[in-house]
């Protein structure tokens, strides 16, 4: 990763911070992005320190669209590769009552990050170099009635992944699309969550340094999560509206 400058979309996430570090150690420059700039440039700090890189915070809000032509070209260096990480869990019950809510939930997981990854594809297209990383979810893989307002934003994240790494193809621009599965973090902290089923940031971190050194297209971080998704995306819809899972 020496002499390469990544671009972290949302690094003050637990899994950002964590591959931030991983990056780092492995020699990247970093841009870090959010929009607590105080505690990004706490984390440039440290990983100055640490690993001896050039990393910077810079302030970016996924859901300012109109912000993001002048945050993406007013980025000197240039990255030569984006890990899209912010998201949003938001609350299900909260969004179906609340639609302001909802629109925060789909704004930052699904419009925010197609308007700043355009930017993203179209300079990369043009320079011929890059890679794209995007953090969907296996929310998106089927909707059910306790996230469905997250989980389809969510669906709609990966759908665009999927065309777009269709897209830059020939362009020899790898896109990776990580479906990490539970993950303890902030966003599910008081959630009562699986053990065998969860991540932690650290592997999830690995797991997409591995994935853009592999050049590949679709991980599921623990791989037991792609046996249970395949088996909840093919039950019929007749049977899978009755049932709580
Ligand atoms: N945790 C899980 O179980 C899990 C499972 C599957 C997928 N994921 C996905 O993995 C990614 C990272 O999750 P995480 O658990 O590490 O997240 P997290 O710790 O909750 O952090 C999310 C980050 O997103 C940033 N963010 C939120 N809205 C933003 C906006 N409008 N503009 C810019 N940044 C914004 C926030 O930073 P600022 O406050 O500084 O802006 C926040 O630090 C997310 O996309 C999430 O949906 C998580």
């Amino acid at each position: 990763m020496h002499n390469t400058r990544i671009l972290i979309l949302g690094a003050n996430s637990d899994i950002a911070v964590a591959t931030a570090r991983i990056l780092a150690q492995e020699g990247a420059d970093l841009w870090l992005s959010s929009r607590n700039l105080e505690e990004l440039e706490k984390e440039a700090a440290n990983l100055r320190t640490r690993y001896g890189v050039d990393a910077r915070g810079v302030r970016f809000d996924a859901r300012d669209f109109d912000s993001h032509p002048d945050f993406y070209s007013g980025l000197d260096p240039k990255p030569d590769g984006v890990v899209l990480a912010f998201g949003l869990l938001g609350d299900q019950q909260t969004s179906q009552k609340d639609f302001d809510q909802a629109r925060a939930v789909m704004e930052t997981n699904y419009t925010g990050a197609v308007c700043i990854l355009e930017l993203v594809a179209a300079d990369f297209d043009r320079r011929g170099k890059g890679f794209i990383v995007g953090i969907s979810s296996v929310a998106g893989d089927r909707g059910r009635a306790d996230n469905y307002i997250y989980g389809s934003s969510k669906a709609g994240f990966t759908a665009y992944l999927s065309g777009l790494r269709q897209r830059l193809h020939a362009s020899g621009i790898p896109v990776l699309t990580v479906k990490p599965g539970f993950v303890a973090t902030k966003m599910t902290v008081g959630k009562p969550l699986p053990k065998r089923l969860t991540a932690d940031p650290e592997m999830v971190a690995r797991a997409i340094v591995k994935g853009i050194r592999k050049r590949k297209n679709v991980i599921y971080v623990k791989p037991l999560w792609r046996v249970i998704m395949g088996v909840i995306t093919h039950i019929p819809e007749k049977v899978f509206k009755k049932l709580s899972l």
